[in-house]
């Protein structure tokens, strides 16, 4: 994975057919996604649950590019090399999940993945200054997590200011969260780089139509470049 600071566009699962993540990934990654976003619930950090290391290690060999794991769970320390040997390129962790968050970025580098650190909308952007030296994204969510399907919530403010706390450290901003092409130029003025989204990109297609994947992913990178 080298860095670059280019729209990049990171379809989360979360919105694919559950019964056929495989073929879903294939067919994201051939339609134009730059990486793959799996969203991990426990239904005890967030109100959902989802899927865990395991179903990461088996869509694997279906992802050629990076897999980017966003984990919505706590505790994070005791599953971090499990989802590292998984096959996660980056692996996020949220500043809210623990009192610990220092820690657990070590043990997500120290097992081999890019650290990611995520925010909810009530965090400022403040919680990650003392972090900076030790992560290599961090994740704005633009809603509450725990759901694909929300309503955006504008946090261009606090883009704006990670963007120049981070100054030229190579650390991607990625935006989670009612990301379309409406609210994409939005946070891509601001500074992010990485757009998950979910609902924007799998609606009106399928892994037998995957077409409208393409339509919807390049709708996105086109209203991003603004
Ligand atoms: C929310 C997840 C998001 C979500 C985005 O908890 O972290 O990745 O799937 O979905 P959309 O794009 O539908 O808001
Ligand atoms: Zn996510």
């Amino acid at each position: 994975m080298s860095f670059d600071r280019s729209i990049k566009i990171a379809p989360s699962i979360l919105s694919a057919d559950f019964a056929n993540f495989g073929a879903e990934c294939e067919a994201i990654e051939a339609e134009g996604a730059d990486w793959v976003h799996v969203d991990v619930m426990d239904g005890h950090f967030v109100p959902n649950i989802t899927f865990g290391p395991a179903m990461c290690a088996a869509i694997r060999p279906h992802i050629k590019g990076v897999m980017d794991v966003h984990l919505m769970i706590s505790p994070v320390d005791p599953y971090i090399d499990a989802f590292a040997q998984a096959g996660a390129d980056i692996i996020t962790a949220h500043v809210e999940a623990g009192a610990h968050i220092h820690r657990t970025l070590q043990a997500i580098r120290g097992a081999g993945a890019k650290a990611g650190v995520a925010l909810n909308p009530g965090t400022p952007a403040d919680a990650v200054a003392e972090l900076l030296d030790m992560v290599d994204l961090v994740c704005v969510m633009t809603v509450n997590p725990g759901f694909g399907g929300q309503k955006f919530i504008d946090m261009t403010r606090k883009v704006r200011r990670l963007r120049s706390m981070i100054a030229d450290r190579p650390i991607h901003i990625e935006i989670d969260g009612g990301v379309d092409p409406t609210t994409a130029p939005l946070v891509a003025a601001a500074g992010a780089d990485v757009l998950v989204a979910g609902s924007a990109v799998f609606r009106g297609g399928s892994v037998s139509d995957p077409a409208p994947y393409g339509a919807n992913i390049r709708a996105i990178r086109n209203a991003a470049a603004g």
